[in-house]
């Protein structure tokens, strides 16, 4: 396999609303940011990725543009940035950047243009359409509202938006659209930036004739599967790699939803030109009971895929839009520190790059607002608005989506336990989560049994191993609903994961192939407990890395 950089890199996610406050006006910035650069870079990662920073009136926190050459006013200052960007490459960290272009805000000069009459220069700039019987030109529901069309006055036509009303897609079909994509990118690139994280990238080619989405005669649809993967999206990423990408040393990850690994090779293979690889959602959008046997299969799948494709994976379990992964995969009472530990390990030694959200390596959980007022995410406010008019008991409603609700991971970061957290000496634009004295940054600093220095022992084990990174997978146990344990293996070295994904201790029977051979525990969420039978007993949510001697001829080594 092909070696890369961006193979071996761990990435950090700042979502810089949500970092750190420098100035007290409540709102987290670039400024603080910097400060915190040491952390980050202790931690042990090699890449932050910046969820976006450009000018944006925030009616989805920076995902509607309005100038894609500035930085957003909350935030700071272009100075800011470039001092950032040379501040995290002065200590080895690279920087990738959120790339927004399926849509742009409503308030992007050229949306004003575009709307402003039927024959603008830069009318194709969107997609515009004609009223069909007097309503929408189809059925689409959009992410965030009812229908995926706003009606405009001024022109009389319906205009396309997948998500917000401020968010109108653009047209890619037009070669004039790409051509100012692709030069605002390389501006970018010039900076010296180090990547790109492409929202919603496999959105952009619409399918032929916008068809209903089905079933057809339903006023309004949500068709995720039909606004995904059209055969068009292939030569617009052929068509970036060509102007763009393939001219810097750069990481692509593409945020891709609906797709599965026969998607993911066409986006990721080696030969394709197109990304270095993709966040699929096949992981995250699981029931939410969790079912060990599926989250392996999907795993298994991916990997298996990927690599006759000779195509990338990237590994998360949570990020901006997701609920906190302690609270959703592990148990963020009884067992926090264990359970997060165990997540730790997992997305660190599974095959594909990993990503660590803010937070997570402090084991920070999910919010529990008492009321809608202290919400702030637009998903959420659309919902709950929709839902209680439609005659929903309000409480009912807001039980029912708090636990998926985009809010969980975007409280402020906990740095210690002085009033709010230490994010901001102002108001936070959003509430800290109450548990904040307890889960901070500074306590776990203090204690050698924190989470966080948990996630820096195995980001350096990582760094030193790499069948962590090359290595083949191997699942040992498909089917056990609660046990999780795979080989990675490289080279004649071979490493043992052994997770307990319960409450409850469980035993695992040592595999007939381990069975004779010395294994060596290189890290552990537990104090050592060596067991020398045929039988390991594990204790809830245990988490166990071990390198496995290689029998000289054996199977593995083959
Ligand atoms: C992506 C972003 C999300 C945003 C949406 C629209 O899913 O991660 O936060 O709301 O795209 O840009
Ligand atoms: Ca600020």
């Amino acid at each position: 396999m092909e070696r890369n950089w961006w193979k071996e890199a761990v990435v950090y996610q700042v979502y810089p609303r949500s970092f750190l406050d420098a100035n007290g006006d409540g709102i987290g910035d670039l400024r603080g940011i910097i400060r915190k650069l040491d952390y980050i870079k202790e931690l042990g990662v090699d890449v932050i990725w910046l969820n976006p920073v450009y000018q944006s009136p925030n009616d989805d926190n920076g995902y509607d543009i309005s100038n894609y050459y500035q930085i957003m006013d909350d935030f700071g200052t272009m100075a800011d940035f470039d001092e950032l960007l040379a501040e995290a490459h002065r200590r080895g960290l690279r920087l990738v950047m959120d790339l927004v272009v399926n849509h742009t805000s409503d308030e992007h000069p050229w949306f004003r243009e575009s709307r402003s009459s039927r024959d603008n220069p830069k009318r194709d700039y969107y997609i515009w359409r004609p009223a069909r019987n007097g309503r929408e030109p189809n059925n689409w529901r959009s992410f965030f509202t009812q229908s995926a069309w706003e009606w405009d006055e001024t022109t009389g036509e319906y205009y396309l938006h997948l998500f917000s009303k401020k968010q109108p897609d653009l047209n890619w079909e037009n070669p004039e659209v790409r051509r100012e994509i692709y030069r605002m990118m390389r501006w970018w690139l010039d900076k010296g930036i180090d990547g790109f994280r492409m929202d919603v990238i496999n959105f952009l080619a619409k399918p032929a004739g916008l068809p209903d989405a089905p079933p057809a005669d339903q006023p309004s649809v949500f068709g995720g599967p039909l606004y995904a993967n059209q055969p068009g999206i292939h030569p617009y990423l052929q068509e970036m790699h060509r102007e763009v990408l393939s001219r810097y040393d750069i990481m692509t990850v593409g945020e891709t939803g609906f797709v599965a690994p026969e998607h993911g090779v066409l986006y990721t293979g080696a030969d394709r030109r197109e990304l270095n690889m993709v966040f699929h959602f096949e992981i995250v959008d699981t029931p939410a009971q969790l079912d060990l046997p599926l989250l392996k299969a999907i795993w298994g799948k991916w990997y298996h895929g990927l690599k006759e494709g000779k195509g990338w994976n990237s590994i998360y379990l949570n990020n901006h839009d997701q609920p906190r992964q302690v609270s959703r995969f592990g148990n963020d009472r009884q067992y926090r520190v264990e359970s997060a530990k165990l997540l730790a390990t997992l997305t660190l030694t599974l095959p594909g790059t990993p990503y660590i959200y803010q937070g997570e390596e402090l084991g920070m959980t999910n919010v529990c607002f008492e009321t809608i007022d202290d919400y702030r995410d637009i998903e959420m406010l659309n919902r709950y608005a929709e839902q209680v008019a439609a005659g929903r008991d309000p409480q009912t409603v807001l039980a029912g989506l708090r636990p998926k609700c985009r809010d969980n991971s975007r409280t402020p970061l906990q740095w210690d336990d002085s009033p709010q957290a230490g994010f901001t000496s102002g108001e936070p634009w959003i509430k800290v989560n109450p548990n904040y004295p307890a889960i901070n940054a500074a306590a776990a600093e203090a204690d050698p049994g924190s989470v966080l220095h948990y996630y820096r022992k195995l980001l350096r084990l990582r760094k030193q191993t790499p069948a962590l990174v090359y290595g083949d997978y191997r699942c040992l146990d498909e089917a056990d609903p609660f046990i999780y344990s795979y080989l990675r293996t490289l080279d004649g070295e071979r490493f043992w994961v052994l997770l307990n994904f319960s409450d409850q201790p469980q035993t695992v029977a040592l595999p007939d192939e381990l069975r004779h051979s010395r294994r060596e525990l290189l890290l552990a969420n537990y104090p050592e407990a060596e067991n020398c039978g045929a039988v390991l007993p594990l204790r809830p949510w245990e988490a166990r890395l071990y390198r496995m001697a290689m029998e000289s001829g054996s199977a593995e080594r083959a």
